[in-house]
């Protein structure tokens, strides 16, 4: 298609402004429309990022024929119906992490795709960060041969988001900080060593801190304040062991809330070098002319991934270029979160 990609957005929440921000920076999309179920909400976020067409109904929004596109940001459990309807409406997805509740509903969404011919893209953000391109670029030129080891530290000592509401409701957001947090680091490890083969998890989910709500101290809240006669059934620490095969292994450690300092990185760790992704801080530990070395990537760190992530989508609704994380791939993501949760349920290691 030639002309700006006409957007519309669901869902104008915390991450709705985000993708509308986003967009507005972006030239080959323009935001046209929003839609949430909240008037009050709907009219301030009209205001506040000037578009005019607004609905309550996602389904008005998906039958106006003058959207080509929907940025899909609503709560987990809504992911599945309305990108299922998108495509049935025609409109091409970006959806918002994670894909869905379940990979079973994942195949629905896939399904959905395939019987439109429209594209779908995973909202997953990390990958668009410039740390992530380089060291991208960095393994595909061998820097860190063959990687054999992945540790992913996702720990948040008090961060459990909007507790008492939709985050914290496992029907409808399927899980606490794994589905929430984890999944974007998943992602990421998959995507940066293109090990899309998880075989085999042993993991353990706990929940210690969010309940009873009222018990839960903390300095600050990501969509807070707490629901006080909200609920709160999800985990809010998980850990693991997973296979890639016989070629590779992951260890995992994820929290919302832990008695542990606050850590955020994914490392690593192949036979020609090792590094951690996520500091913004670049060094390959490796060798140099048989000397231990430790190599430092100086790089520009200024672009925004939100806006390189919806300049893609909207490039690809042109057909100017590929989706750049594929529903594939976020299905492969829901496998892996299904069976970490049926390891621990079962307290097993698991099949995928
Ligand atoms: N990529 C990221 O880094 C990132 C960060 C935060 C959240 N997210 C994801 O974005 C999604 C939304 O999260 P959030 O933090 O913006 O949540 P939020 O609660 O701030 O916003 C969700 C909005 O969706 C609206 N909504 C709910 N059901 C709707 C429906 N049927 N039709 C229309 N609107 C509806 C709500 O009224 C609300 O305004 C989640 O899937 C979350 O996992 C991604």
């Amino acid at each position: 298609m030639s002309g700006k990609v006409r957007i519309g957005i669901i869902g104008c929440g915390t991450i709705g402004s985000v993708h509308a921000n986003a967009y507005a920076k972006v030239e080959e999309a323009e935001v046209v429309a929003l839609c949430d179920l909240l008037p009050d909400r709907l009219k301030e976020k009209a205001e506040l990022h000037k578009v005019a067409r607004t609905y309550v109904d996602y389904k008005e929004l998906l039958a106006d024929p003058e959207i080509d596109a929907v940025s899909i940001c609503v709560p987990n459990d809504m992911h599945a119906p309305i990108a299922i309807d998108a495509f049935a409406a025609g409109k091409h997805v970006l959806l918002e992490k994670p894909m869905t509740l379940s990979a079973e509903l994942g195949q629905k969404i896939l399904d959905a795709r395939d019987q439109s011919g429209k594209l779908l893209q995973m909202g997953m953000v990390w990958r668009q960060r410039d740390e992530a391109q380089l060291v991208k670029k960095e393994i595909e030129a061998g820097r860190l041969g063959e990687i054999y080891q992945i540790r992913v530290k996702l720990i948040r000592r008090r961060g459990i988001p909007g507790l008492g509401g939709w985050f914290t409701t496992k029907a409808k957001s399927g899980g606490g900080g794994l589905i929430d947090i984890a999944v974007h680091f998943f992602d990421l490890v998959m995507w940066e060593t293109g090990y899309w083969n998880p075989t085999r998890v042993s993991a353990k989910c706990y929940s210690k801190f969010g309940s009873p709500i009222a018990d839960y101290h903390y300095i600050s809240m990501w969509a807070g304040p707490p629901k006080m006669d909200g609920v709160f059934d999800v985990d809010d620490y998980a850990t693991g062991f997973v296979r890639f095969g016989d070629k590779a292994t992951m260890v995992f450690e994820v929290a919302w809330a832990c008695n542990a300092e606050d850590e955020s990185y994914v490392e690593l760790i192949g036979d020609k070098g090792g590094m951690k992704v996520g500091l913004g801080d670049s060094v390959i530990h490796t060798e140099v002319d048989n000397c231990i070395a430790d190599v430092k990537l100086h790089y520009k760190n200024d672009s925004d991934p939100f806006v390189n992530e919806v300049r893609k989508f909207a490039l690809a609704v042109q057909g100017k270029g590929e989706i750049p994380a594929t529903g594939e791939q976020g299905l492969v993501a829901m496998k892996l979160l299904d069976a970490i949760y049926k390891s621990s349920a079962i307290n097993q290691e698991v099949e995928i």
